[in-house]
């Protein structure tokens, strides 16, 4: 197999990158490099596009053929959902005309014609069930965003019939951790990264909102550790080589709730750190609850989430720790405010 990763730069991308290349695949990464690091992906040639430019497309077809790529995998894309309430149309131009340019390249390639897609959970809104199943309906996504990820798996799934293209979307739930040290998400966007970067500042953590109609108040969110996401890929990839595919669009996630909370307990236990946290106003958009149901992927792609919180937070912190600009000397940390 050979397997072109777009975004293949960036944290989940290099991790698959990485699962692949332990799996023994060829892998060829594209890669604006405005998020992503080259170091990343040692192995695997990199071509430096912007997907969503004019004429991309045709570029990825021509990459798609002389590399003898026969599936992909596309993760280049925007991802912040503050950014695109901001910024909607640059979202619009962005992730819409990558899957665009994607799905161009693979309808011109001769043998491109396995995809694999991140989605998000951000594609259901604000559900109306606390366990989400893929059909669950209404499907309203609130940001902008979200709904680029929902019409992304709908553009792929319409070029299915006429194109031949073979196609699945992950939609993921909230990924966090660490694989290899190197691998680490510098970006400060998430739960964890959030309370490691106060603690760096020596400040107290913030939980925002412990009102919530939760068992402890906070949110309450289903955490899947990188590395689990990371072979759900290669589970996806195998799935799409059968012929009887009942489904295009799996939820990964585990299924299990951690508060915020229990994730600021779980950050006290690893980093030993004596530290208060500090309780906030609610913060706008935040669902009570988000739980991904992964019944889908567990029976029909046989994958099942290996890691739980405690390995999550424990590899996150180890990473932090190995990188010089985030580490907290332990011994003599102390909290200012
Ligand atoms: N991180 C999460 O919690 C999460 C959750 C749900 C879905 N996703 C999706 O997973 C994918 C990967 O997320 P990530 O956390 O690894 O993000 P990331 O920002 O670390 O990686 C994205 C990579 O894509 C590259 N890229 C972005 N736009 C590009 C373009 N137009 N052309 C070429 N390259 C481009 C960036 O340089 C980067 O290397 C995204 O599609 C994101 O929407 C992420």
């Amino acid at each position: 197999m050979t397997v072109l990763v777009t975004g293949g730069c960036g944290y989940i991308g290099a991790h698959v990158v990485h699962a692949l290349h332990q799996a023994g695949e060829k892998v060829v990464v594209v890669d604006d490099l405005s998020y992503g690091k080259p170091t990343r992906i040692e192995g695997s040639r990199l071509y430096g596009m912007d997907i969503a430019a004019p004429g991309a497309g045709e570029r990825l077809a021509e990459i798609l053929d002389a590399e003898g790529v026969d599936s992909v995998i596309h993760f280049a894309a925007r991802k912040q959902v503050g950014e695109s309430v901001e910024k909607p149309l640059w979202y619009y131009q962005q992730n819409i005309n990558g899957m665009l340019n994607v799905l161009t390249g693979m309808t011109q390639s001769k043998n491109a014609k396995k995809l694999v897609f991140s989605s998000s959970a951000a594609t259901y809104g604000v559900p109306p069930v606390d366990v989400v199943p893929e059909d669950v309906v209404p499907m309203l996504p609130i940001n902008p965003y979200g709904q680029t990820k929902l019409f992304g798996e709908w553009m792929a799934r319409a070029c299915e019939q006429p194109f031949g293209i073979r196609f699945c979307a992950l939609r993921y739930f909230n990924v966090a951790g660490c694989g290899p040290v190197e691998l680490e998400d510098p970006a400060i966007l998430n739960l964890i990264p959030m309370l490691f970067n106060r603690l760096k500042q020596g400040k107290a953590p913030a939980i925002f909102g412990d009102d919530y109609p939760t068992p402890d108040g906070t949110c309450v969110r289903d955490y899947i550790h990188v590395s689990d996401l990371a072979d759900a890929h290669i589970a996806a990839l195998k799935y799409l080589d059968r012929d009887e595919r009942k489904y295009d669009a799996f939820n990964v996630g585990t299924g299990e709730g951690t508060s915020v909370r229990q994730i600021v307990d779980e950050v006290k236990k690893v980093t030993g750190l004596p530290f208060t946290e500090a309780v906030m106003a609610r913060r706008a958009g935040d669902p009570p609850h988000l739980i991904g149901s992964p019944k889908r992927i567990n029976e029909e792609m046989g994958w099942h989430a290996k890691y739980d919180v405690e390995d999550i937070v424990k590899s996150a912190w180890d990473a932090w720790q190995a990188n010089p600009e985030h580490h907290i000397d332990v011994d003599t940390w102390k909290q200012a405010d």
